[in-house]
């Protein structure tokens, strides 16, 4: 595989600071090197220049102006690399920066589906988000919900149909995220459904309900996803998470389909963390998610 590697210094879409140092911690984390040994041509493009000086304007979506253009840079620096032919591999930075990576991804797949592994929803618009944070927001914004600027970047129309979508890791959902996926009918794998019937199913059951009806599926995987005890580094904890094993089997399953064709690593804070365990961790899990294997 041919990586292009985005890092995305991005703090802005939530109310921790840094969070804009994930993408340094991640590459000190040795990212180049293991991607490397497992024969793939990884080429870094570096970071997009995000301005981090918080500014009061609308409380609604905090610093959307500077969120949008990041975005929209994002966007057309993973779309010009997938024609290149290269596999966008997106390193943050706070989940808002999936708002551009899967609306640079989204133009090249007729149906394109999506895999959010978080222990959040992000599917509030500036109407039901609680904080103002566009962190919350990103799944809503690839659906077409909320924010028209936000919404508009590269193309108007929703980027994922909710039926090409599975959360997997919930544990944390706002009211209007909750009334959401009922409407929409959008597949979520909470903690109780990993409890009761194991990873190995979980990723089974959705590998077989998005697979045939997809031509592409991105991985949004937020740290925040893993218990908070194994992945400390992150902004927006909850206790109850998906396990340091049940994450490698996740990707290593994710790896076997062979059906990943962009990905997200996001919301890893550094400054939270201890000795860089979270960014380490997030290498890990690249490492399974492009086939690394014991034997
Ligand atoms: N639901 C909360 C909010 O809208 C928390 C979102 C956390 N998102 C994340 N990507 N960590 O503010
Ligand atoms: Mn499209
Ligand atoms: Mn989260
Ligand atoms: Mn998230």
């Amino acid at each position: 595989t041919k990586i292009a590697i985005h890092g995305v210094p991005m703090d802005l879409g939530q109310g921790r600071r840094g969070v804009n140092m994930g993408p340094s911690a991640i590459r000190y984390a040795g990212m180049f090197d293991r991607l490397n040994r497992l024969g793939c041509e990884v080429e870094d493009f570096g970071d997009i220049y995000v301005d981090t000086r918080q500014k009061a304007e609308e409380d609604r979506s905090k610093n959307l102006q500077e969120i949008t253009r990041v975005n929209q840079e994002l966007a057309e620096r993973i779309s010009t690399n997938i024609e290149k032919g290269y596999f966008p591999l997106t390193i943050g930075g706070d989940h808002s920066i999936s708002i551009g990576s899967i609306a640079g991804v989204s133009a090249h797949y007729e149906n394109l589906g999506l895999i959010w592994y978080d222990a959040h929803g992000d599917l509030n618009t500036d109407d039901t988000s609680p904080s103002g944070n566009i962190h919350g927001m990103p799944l809503a914004v690839a659906l077409g919900l909320g924010n028209q600027q936000l919404t508009n970047i590269q193309h108007a129309d929703r980027k994922v149909q909710p039926e090409n979508i599975v959360i997997i890791g919930a544990r944390s959902l706002d009211e209007g995220e909750k009334k959401l996926i009922h409407e929409l009918g959008i597949r979520v794998y909470t903690m109780h459904e990993i409890d009761h019937s194991g990873m190995s199913h979980v990723i089974k059951d959705a590998i077989a309900y998005l697979s045939s009806k997809t031509d592409g599926i991105h991985l949004s995987l937020d740290l925040d996803g893993l218990d908070p005890e194994e992945a400390p580094g992150v902004g927006t904890p909850v206790v109850g998470g998906m396990s340091y094993r049940e994450s490698h089997l996740a990707m290593e399953m994710l790896a076997e389909a062979d059906i990943i064709t962009s990905a997200d690593f996001v919301e890893v804070n550094p400054i939270l963390d201890e000795k860089n365990r979270t960014a380490q961790i997030a290498v890990e899990l690249m490492g399974s998610l492009f086939g690394e294997k014991l034997l």
